[in-house]
């Protein structure tokens, strides 16, 4: 039978310096939440650079969300199911989003759109991404945030208000960047780059196995 081998890319330094950096990810349980707006293209990256480094991820989806990208494309990426909906047990007969959380190592949201920084940051679980987050124990598990939204968005005073209170919570948000956003401006609130999240990532488990 086929040997399935992890794939590598670039020059072998730069092949040692990613397992290095990455190793950190090798059987670790990862929720990857995607909510709705045009960033989540960028996500399938993400997603097919953790299944790589050997992370095992679990890929849940806002209703919003299924509408930019296909929960096909998470389930080709990670090789495993994708949660869409709170109301569908996929693999546990537990309330699932109790055993999905109590499972994890990390969680991220990216991208988070404005509407799901606003449900967080008031404490709301009425889809299966932000009920997932509600029963994660963040004490023991990081929770990052990879905002993306027009610049107007962020800027909003609520939207500010809310990133405020999701970091005094706990959460710890990455991004956005500054640059080409999606409306075809520029400004704040770009989601940060694949390799960036992978970047965050490795730092709070690592930092969260400490
Ligand atoms: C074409 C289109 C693009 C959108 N892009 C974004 C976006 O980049 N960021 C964002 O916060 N909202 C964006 N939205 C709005 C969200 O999809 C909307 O607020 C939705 O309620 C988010 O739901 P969710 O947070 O549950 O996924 C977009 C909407 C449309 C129609």
């Amino acid at each position: 039978m086929a040997k399935r081998t992890r794939p590598t890319s670039g020059t072998p330094t730069a092949r040692a310096k990613n397992s290095d950096a990455h190793a950190v990810f090798a059987d670790a349980r990862i929720l990857v939440g995607v909510t709705g707006g045009i960033a989540a293209y960028k996500t399938a990256m993400l997603v097919s650079r953790l299944a790589q480094a050997g992370a095992k991820v679990t890929v849940a989806m806002t209703p919003a969300a299924t509408r930019f990208v296909t929960p096909l494309t998470f389930q080709a990426l990670s090789g495993r199911p994708v949660y869409t909906s709170a109301w569908e047990h996929v693999e546990s007969h537990d309330p699932q989003h109790i055993a999905t959380a109590g499972s994890l190592d990390a969680a991220i949201v990216a991208p988070c759109s404005m509407d799901t920084l606003s449900r967080l940051a008031c404490g709301r679980a009425d889809d299966v991404v932000t009920l997932i987050l509600s029963a994660v124990d963040r004490s023991r598990t990081p929770v990052l945030l990879a905002p993306a939204m027009n610049a107007v968005m962020w800027a909003q005073p609520a939207t500010q208000r809310n990133v405020e209170t999701l970091a005094s919570d706990g959460f710890t948000m990455v991004g956005p960047a500054d640059g080409w956003q999606a409306c075809r401006t520029v400004g704040v609130g770009r989601m940060e780059e694949p390799e960036a999240l992978l970047a965050a990532l490795a730092q709070a488990l690592a930092a969260a196995r400490r």
